[in-house]
């Protein structure tokens, strides 16, 4: 029998024993969430695909928006829609307070201690760029190192890369082990006086591996290294303390998590931001320009260049107050009961064969069938209604470490359930009917 180790949380020690649990065939413990109702608050889970009950799995990807989102995004086109921060008028003053009250959400939701240290950005990949821009060419210089993992996303590898070419840095990269595991050992070995900073993904989106990134901080700092944590796919799963993890920097992305694409977060510690240069230039990011000087202004309104996705911060703080009233505790307990579930039953299947065995993951069930392209296997479970994402996951040393072009990848999310996980099997059988 496959198991997980039991740890919806970040346990976040790669040297502690930890408890495994078993799991019967039919138990899936709700935690006590309502799952039924969570189901509700979503209105596209109740439409069909392919005349078929739609089973989202693909959550890895993006999520699907609760009522309470969408809700919240019209009402503010309807009455609140004007610019921001400039405006005297009452419209602008109600979408001013409205935004702000959004990063005050987000602070909360990853218990920063000021708000100045959150700054709304695009998405993960835009926050990772603005730390390699910013921070990046003015602290890496030739010779030195950017330390990465052999799990990261392409968003966390692409930026530090061009970084490293511009200045004649290099990128290290700290391998994985055939469980999909950070070997913490060659980490500490590759950590040096030359390494400028370590930037590395909470969660992996393509293995669910979760990182024991309090252990890495901690190791970094030792040496006054600071590290990046790319929260993508951590923050949708379970509950995120920044200030616990000491990190200097943590990215994420609202369409992840239950919000609206096009927003996303960058939190970084106030005195890094402060050294930092602009990222990107024009207005609001400015406190007074001539044309000898530009003054720049407070944060986090420095990083902030332009009119701002406003109705995607005011989305993303509905997504993260659902998310609250839920509690992201019960949201961990209960998804990874049903990832623990969805392994044993996945795994079982005769030709599959999991890639990424961790002993602690969140959300991600990759997999291959011995004989089929996994785009064929998402073809096939799409007719019958269900949504997987196969490819690399824009994770293309993953897959060659684990030498494979592509998974088919299931990715689960607080509205799913254990008749997904039912439906999915009942699919990837069908799959081999057609194809084994
Ligand atoms: C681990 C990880 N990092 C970064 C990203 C990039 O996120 P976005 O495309 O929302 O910027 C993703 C997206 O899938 C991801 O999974």
């Amino acid at each position: 029998m496959t198991t997980l180790a039991h740890s919806p949380q970040i346990s976040d020690s790669s040297v502690a024993p930890r408890n495994s649990i078993c799991l019967k065939p039919d138990e899936v413990n709700s935690g006590g969430l309502d799952v039924d109702k969570i189901r509700h608050d979503f209105p596209i889970l109740g439409r069909a695909v392919n005349g078929n009950r739609l089973v989202y799995l693909d959550n890895a990807a993006t999520s699907q928006k609760p009522r309470a989102v969408i809700d919240v995004i019209s009402r503010y086109y309807e009455r609140q829609n004007a610019n921001i921060h400039r405006g005297v008028h009452s419209l602008s003053a109600l979408a001013t307070e409205a935004h702000e009250n959004a990063r005050q959400s987000v602070r909360q939701f990853l218990n920063a201690g000021d708000v100045r240290e959150i700054v709304f950005v695009r998405g993960a990949t835009e926050a990772i760029n603005l730390v390699a821009q910013s921070y990046g060419r003015t602290q890496v210089g030739a010779g030195d190192e950017v330390l990465i993992t052999a799990m990261e996303h392409h968003s966390n590898i692409v930026p530090w890369q061009i970084l490293c070419q511009e200045k004649q840095a290099h990128l290290k990269v700290v391998p994985i082990n055939d469980r999909g595991e950070l070997l913490l050992d060659e980490f500490e070995k590759l950590l040096g006086p030359r390494t400028k900073i370590v930037a590395i993904t909470h969660v992996s989106n393509a293995l669910g591996t979760i990182n024991p990134v309090r252990r890495v901080i901690q190791m970094a700092h030792a040496i006054n290294v600071p590290v990046l944590i790319d929260g993508a796919q951590a923050a949708p799963h379970f509950s995120v303390d920044v200030q616990a993890l000491d990190c200097d920097f943590y990215a994420f992305s609202g369409h992840k998590v239950y919000g609206p694409t096009g927003i996303g977060v960058l939190y970084g510690k106030a005195a890094l931001l402060e050294a930092m240069p602009p990222y990107q230039s024009g207005g609001d990011m400015i406190e007074s320009v001539t044309f000898e000087k530009t003054t720049y202004n407070k944060l986090p309104f420095k990083f902030e260049a332009g009119t701002p996705h406003i109705d995607g911060a005011i989305g993303l703080h509905a997504a993260l107050e659902y998310l609250n009233k839920l509690d992201m505790d019960k949201v961990a307990a209960y998804e990874y009961e049903l990832l623990a579930y969805a392994t044993e039953v996945v795994a079982a299947i005769p030709g599959v064969r999991l890639i990424g065995t961790a002993h602690e993951k969140a959300g991600v069930l990759s997999f291959v069938m011995e004989g089929v392209h996994p785009h064929d296997i998402g073809t096939i479970l799409d007719q019958q209604g269900i949504a997987v994402r196969t490819g690399h996951h824009c994770a293309q040393p993953v897959m060659e470490r684990f030498g494979i072009a592509a998974t088919a990848r299931a990715s689960f999310a607080v509205y799913n359930t254990k008749e997904d996980v039912d439906a999915l099997v009942k699919g990837i059988w069908k799959v081999r009917e057609v194809f084994c």
